[in-house]
């Protein structure tokens, strides 16, 4: 299923990656967007060049984007972050990646990650498995905390908080903890390299792709609470047998926090 769909976001994951590359490493505009987060040339040259392709290939279906934000109403919605880790992209670190999703009734059903600096291309179509780079991927068999790995993405997210209690007793706790954020620390969980990743706050663009991929890795994602991510709700990702244990440390952890 959405075989062509997915082939079409692996040709506009090439030309984002062509156009990525030409400017990575180089001088470019940086600048800083309302929210605070930066915004470079390359994020809005790629970001166009997809709308510009969807619209000729797919002309009825709707894009969401992080820089221009919604086109159209229909319900096959893609969903598109340029580049996910915008300031590794400025800074120079290798860790960035386009996202593209399709997206079914709010429900995402193809992602596709690419990461051209680190040689990396997560891809999945509900129900067809997960593949990097062509090859088949799949979750670790990890099946208790002290024995996995967990990430997360900027330790300064767990100071204070609901959850600061139970990620202190989860990173203490586990057999590895590392800052590995953005996009990538998902695509370890999804292809075995850690078992859980957690983030405090997402935008929709930030994981849909991600969702399919992990989740046809034979993961799981879902909020801190269990539930569907929504826009800017929490996410986290794990290899699907630590699941239930870590949505429950969070919500009995906040739970107690807020008395
Ligand atoms: C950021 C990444 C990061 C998340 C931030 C986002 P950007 O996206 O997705 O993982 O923690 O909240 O802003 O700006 O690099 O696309
Ligand atoms: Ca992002
Ligand atoms: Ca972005």
């Amino acid at each position: 299923m959405f075989e062509q769909e997915l082939a079409f976001a692996n040709e506009l994951a090439d030309e984002a990656g062509r156009i990525g590359m030409s400017f990575f490493g180089g001088a470019f505009d940086v600048r800083e967007k309302a929210d605070k987060t930066p915004v470079t040339e390359a994020d809005l040259a790629i970001e166009a060049m997809v709308r510009r392709g969807l619209r000729g290939r797919f002309p009825n279906d709707a894009v969401l984007g992080e820089e221009a934000g919604l086109e159209g109403s229909s319900n096959r919605r893609w969903i598109v972050d340029p580049i996910d880790g915008t300031a590794n992209f400025a800074d120079g670190v290798q860790v960035w990646g386009t996202l593209i999703a399709l997206a079914i009734d709010e429900v995402p059903v193809v992602g596709v990650v690419s990461a051209p600096a680190l040689g990396e291309r997560y891809e999945a179509a509900r129900g067809s498995g997960a593949r990097l780079n062509g090859e088949p991927i799949h979750v670790s068999p990890a099946d208790r905390v002290d024995r996995a790995s967990v990430l997360y993405a900027d330790v300064r997210d767990w100071f204070e908080g609901p959850h600061a209690e139970a990620f202190a007793d989860l990173v203490t706790g586990a057999r590895r903890a590392r800052g590995f954020g953005d996009f990538w620390g998902h695509m370890l969980v999804a292809r075995g390299s850690a078992d859980v990743m957690l983030e405090p706050e997402l935008a929709t663009w930030d994981w849909a792709a991600l969702w399919v991929i992990v989740e046809e890795a034979g993961g799981r994602v879902s909020t801190f609470e269990g539930k569907p991510p929504s826009h800017g709700s929490s996410v986290l990702t794990t290899n699907g047998i630590l699941h239930d244990e870590i949505v429950g440390r969070l919500m009995h952890a906040a739970g107690s926090a807020r008395g």
